[in-house]
Parts: structure tokens; sequence; C-alpha cells
């Protein structure tokens, strides 16, 4: 099959960007032939051992029906790199990428804190240890270690698909300790390619599920939990709604049941001075805040470019 009978095809179908999405096709079907199929884990179930026409033919079957794009190549482009997705997981969206830049930005800032207080922590010691010889140096070295220890920053993305905002923060921290969970083993199974190989992953609900040995120990907690209000369906395209699990997408009659029990649960797992990042949509922010404050948090918001995506940062007041 040609380009140009692809883009024929596919512009018959209702795709606006029918020569982009020609050419992510062709490019992929050639490629997946090329490997074996477990280079991608939405080609696990498709037989890429055959002609690259075949696996085409399949792929625009799929895109003409209606799967998203993303699920059928087996990847996104977010925050400038590529992220595994699978069939039925969300796929990440782009205006994600204001909280994975605000996740940067406190990550850095823990670290920052941290080295800082080592550094005035070992100035302490120091003096402590040429003062004390004998006995208190053993005990100098331990503190000095539970030092060293303390100076790494445990990030949580918590509803984290398949690890957006994790890969990207791995990615521009190195050293961070990343953890992600999701109550889905299929995105945690995607999120497992993208976060790298030292990251740590929970099959949660919420954050119901984390090791206890964890409490009180993240420095930053980002999340997109799902927020769209039940009775928006109707307005979500149907790649969404068809394509992605609905567990995934909504959060109750004004869409921030998920959101409440994040803001309620964090609270065990914040370490001090600890931040929560929540993405939602601007005209659920109002609420959002009040609740936020009413349990305690200091509440600030970033309203993204496109006018509609906000993030609630949200501190402890002690
Ligand atoms: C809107 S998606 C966001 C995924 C990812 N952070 C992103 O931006 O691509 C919400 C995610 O929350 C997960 N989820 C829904 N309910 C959950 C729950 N009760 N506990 C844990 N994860 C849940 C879904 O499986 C889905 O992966």
């Amino acid at each position: 099959m040609d380009r140009s009978t692809v883009v024929a095809r596919l512009r018959q179908a209702g795709c606006v960007f029918a020569e982009e999405e020609a050419d992510i096709l062709l490019a992929a079907a050639k490629d997946s032939c090329k490997h074996e199929a477990t280079h991608s884990c939405a080609h696990e179930a498709a037989s890429c051992h055959g002609a690259p026409s075949e696996l085409l033919g399949e792929f625009l079957a799929r895109r003409v029906a209606g799967e998203p794009l993303e699920q059928i190549v087996g990847w996104v482009e977010f925050a400038g790199q590529r992220i595994a997705v699978a069939p039925g997981v969300f796929v990440p969206r782009q205006r994600t990428a204001l909280l994975a830049q605000q996740s940067i930005l406190a990550v850095q800032a823990a670290k920052s804190a941290k080295s800082a207080e080592a550094a005035r922590v070992a100035e302490a010691l120091k003096s402590a240890e040429a003062a004390n010889l004998g006995e208190a140096a053993k005990s100098v070295q331990v503190a000095k270690s539970a030092n060293r220890g303390d100076k790494e920053v445990r990030f949580l993305e918590a509803f984290c698909g398949v690890g957006p905002v994790a890969a990207t923060v791995s990615r521009a921290v190195p050293g961070t300790r990343i953890h992600l969970g999701d109550h889905d083993e299929t995105a945690l199974d995607c999120a497992r390619m993208n976060a790298g190989p030292q990251a740590h992953f929970d099959l949660l609900d919420c954050l119901t599920g984390l090791p206890e040995t964890l409490t009180g120990g993240f420095d930053v907690i980002s999340a997109v939990p799902p927020y769209v209000p039940d009775s928006a369906a109707e307005f979500l395209p149907h790649e969404a709604v068809d394509y992605e699990a609905q567990t995934a997408l909504f959060g109750g009659a004004d869409g921030l049941d998920l959101i409440r029990r994040l803001i309620c649960e964090s609270c065990k797992w914040m370490a001090p001075g600890g931040v929560v990042l929540i993405e939602l949509g601007s005209d659920q922010q109002h609420t959002a805040v009040e609740f936020a404050t009413a349990k305690g948090f200091a509440v600030s918001s970033i309203l993204g470019e496109d006018g509609q995506t906000v993030v609630l940062e949200l501190r402890s007041r002690d």
C-alpha cells in the first residue's frame, strides 16, 4: 500500500492530520517488522513478523475504526521524549507538560534545600567529632551516613498511568528516587519501560498500598487523577471514551472525587516541607482550593497557556 492510499483512507475516516498520521503509521509498520515484537508494549499482540504492508493494513484498519494513533504505534511524544503506551491505557496529554515542568522545579528545590541542610549538619558533626573523640565518634559516623541518605529527594507520581511525569523528572533530575503507583497493571507495565530501571512501582488504590516504611517520606507527590465530571462524557472525543479505561477518565459528579481522596491521603505520606502537585481543570480550581485549605494546606496554583489546565500546589501549613 503506498503513502497516498494511506493518506486518502485516513482523510476519508475524518483524520485532520492525515499526512502526518500516514507517515507515522508507515514508519511504525516498517519499524515493527525490523524488530522483535517485545520492543514495544503495544505490539506484543501484533504479528510483527509479517510483511510491513500486512502490518500497515492492520494499523490502518485500527486507526480508521477510531483507535488512538498512539495506542496503535505504541508511543506518544511527551516533553521531548517517547513514552511507551499500550492499547486500553490512558494516553498522556500534552497539557500535562505543565505538571511535569512544575514537578521538576519542585524536585530541584527540594534537592537544594536538602543539600543546604546536609552541609549545615555535616559542619555541626565535624565540630562535634573534633570535640568528642572516642565513644562519640561512632555515633557521629552513624549520623553522617543518615545525613547522606537524607539528601536524596523522593518523588511519587500517583495515578501514574504510563508514568509521563515520573519519566520526565527522572530524566531531568538524575539521582531522584522515583516511585509510581496506579491501579491499572497494564499501565504500570508501560510505566516500567518509561521511568527507568531504578524506579519503584506499587499497585495502589489512590495512595493506599504504599509500603508503610515510606510514611512521611515523599518530598514531592504529583498526580493527574481522573478529573472529568461524569456528566461531561458526551463532550469527550470518541477516541478517549471508546479506547481508554473509564476509570482513567471520570472523577464523579464534579470530577473531584479522587482529587479529594488524594488531598486527604497525601498528609500521611508527605515529608516535612513536602509538596503535592495536582492537575485539574480551571473550572474545578475554586472548589478544590477550598477543600484543600479546609484540610490545612497552603494552596497556590498555576494556569497553563491553554487557559484551561491548572496545577495546584499544596504545602502543609505546619
Ligand atoms: C487521567 S489518567 C493520568 C495518567 C498519567 N498520570 C498521565 O498523565 O498520563 C488517571 C490514572 O489514574 C488511574 N486510577 C484511576 N483510579 C485510580 C485509583 N483509585 N487508584 C489508583 N489509580 C487510579 C488510572 O488507571 C489512570 O492511569
